[in-house]
């Protein structure tokens, strides 16, 4: 028992310590209205729901996401997300970029997004295959109109 005390007692410390280590995201980079992604309704709505918390200006931020070791992994989630695709700032991506990322939405959203671990948590966030071959047929075909040069 009084082991059982001092590990429980160190564990706790421990969990303490690390609140004061802060994981700061990036302000993400200014947005005109003109700058978002422009996409059919039932589309947006989709992108809204399951994708902007991680691939917009707009991250609604959970009260878990202040306490560590939690916030470490959402707000890297947030940090890279960003970084890779942020649809308030898609406009400002040249053709090939766009053409490669609605390549990469249409791969992705067979399995790979939303991440499995933040879907556990945001369940309003889960797609039905409807919802999946919807935004695959739209990826698909923005990528098509695009003619630009492929860049890898
Ligand atoms: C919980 C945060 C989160 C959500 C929600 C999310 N993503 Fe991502 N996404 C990431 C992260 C982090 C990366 C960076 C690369 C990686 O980890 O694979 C990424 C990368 C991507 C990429 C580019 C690279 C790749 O691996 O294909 C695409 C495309 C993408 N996401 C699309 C989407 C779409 C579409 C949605 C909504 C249906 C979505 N993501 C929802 C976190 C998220």
């Amino acid at each position: 028992m009084k082991t059982f005390k001092i590990v429980l007692g160190w564990l706790l410390a421990g969990l303490l310590l690390i609140q004061f280590i802060r994981i700061d995201v990036p302000e993400p980079p200014k947005a005109k209205p003109g700058d978002e992604i422009q996409a059919p309704p039932k589309v947006m709505a989709i992108l809204k729901r399951s994708c902007y918390d991680c691939h917009s200006n707009h991250t609604r931020w959970p009260w878990y996401s202040n306490i560590a070791p939690i916030s470490f992994e959402v707000r890297d989630h947030v940090r890279s997300g960003r970084q890779w695709l942020n649809f308030s700032i898609w406009n400002r991506y040249d053709a090939a970029k766009k053409r490669k990322l609605y390549k990469d939405i249409a791969k992705s959203i067979d399995w790979k997004m939303p991440p499995p671990d933040y879907m556990w948590i945001h369940k309003n966030a889960r797609l039905s295959p409807e919802d999946r071959q919807r935004i695959k047929t739209w990826a698909d075909e923005e990528a098509q109109k695009i003619t630009a040069p492929e860049s890898r």
